[in-house]
């Protein structure tokens, strides 16, 4: 029992996926796991335990932003012993080639700060993938036949965001998409000895203004859960 996860220690799996929204985590729990049960539902933060093909899974929602992320995945680690932690979720897009629905996976994020950066004082850390979850995540997106793309995001604290000029550079230095919770993830996961990844889907193009509408969310989500499932157990 942490503050923000009323469960017992061996309530969770040592391979947690975290989408943001806690609805999430209940869809794909209840769609794509055996014997599920919910372990936490503090603050409506739901979480759940169940299997795929055989292996143990846990799936909690992690809320929106670095912050409420960081709180998780910190009692996550130290308290329920998580070892593998897979972020699902959806990012804008930040390149022409970047297209509605594709499949963004984050070897490396961009930050302006993260809840690490009063530990990490002067030091321009490089947050990065786990290279074993990257590569098998990469083949299962690619057999599925979604369109991937792999390389640098922005993890922003700002959704309405006042800075276009930022944005330009990040393009500019072939940034592929934003979202607000991998550079904390990939940052505990280093400090931790984790495995980390974030797996995206495009929800959004902030050059062309598209947006996928919401009936179509749920078959780019299960693609994400899939593909994270695999990566985790390949
Ligand atoms: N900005 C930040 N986070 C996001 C976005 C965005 O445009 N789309 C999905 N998550």
């Amino acid at each position: 029992m942490t503050v923000h996860i009323g469960a017992e220690k061996n309530d969770y799996a040592e391979t947690v996926l975290l989408p943001g929204d806690p609805y999430r985590a209940k869809w794909a729990a209840e769609t794509f796991l055996k014997d599920v049960r919910q372990v936490n539902n503090v603050r409506g933060m739901l979480g759940f335990t169940g299997t795929w093909n055989g292996n143990p899974v846990s799936i909690q929602g992690s809320g929106m932003g670095m912050p409420s992320l960081s709180i998780y995945v910190n009692e996550l680690i130290r308290d329920f012993d998580a070892k593998t932690l897979i972020r699902i979720g959806s990012c804008g897009g930040m390149q022409p080639q970047v297209k509605i629905r594709d499949v963004i996976i984050a070897m490396t994020t961009t930050s302006i700060t993260t809840p690490s950066s009063s530990i990490l004082r002067e030091l321009n850390f490089a947050p990065c993938a786990d290279w074993s979850l990257l590569h098998a995540a990469v083949q299962a997106a690619e057999t599925k036949g979604a369109t991937t793309h792999v390389g640098n995001i922005f993890s922003t604290d700002t959704f309405y965001d006042e800075r276009p000029d930022l944005n330009e550079q990040m393009t500019r230095h072939g940034v592929l998409g934003v979202e607000m919770e991998a550079a904390e993830l990939y940052t505990l996961a280093a400090r931790h000895n984790c495995r980390a990844l974030a797996v995206l889907t495009v929800s959004d193009h902030l050059q062309t203004g598209e947006a996928l509408p919401s009936d179509q969310r749920e078959r780019s989500f299960g693609d994400m859960v899939e593909i994270a499932l695999e990566a985790a157990f390949a």
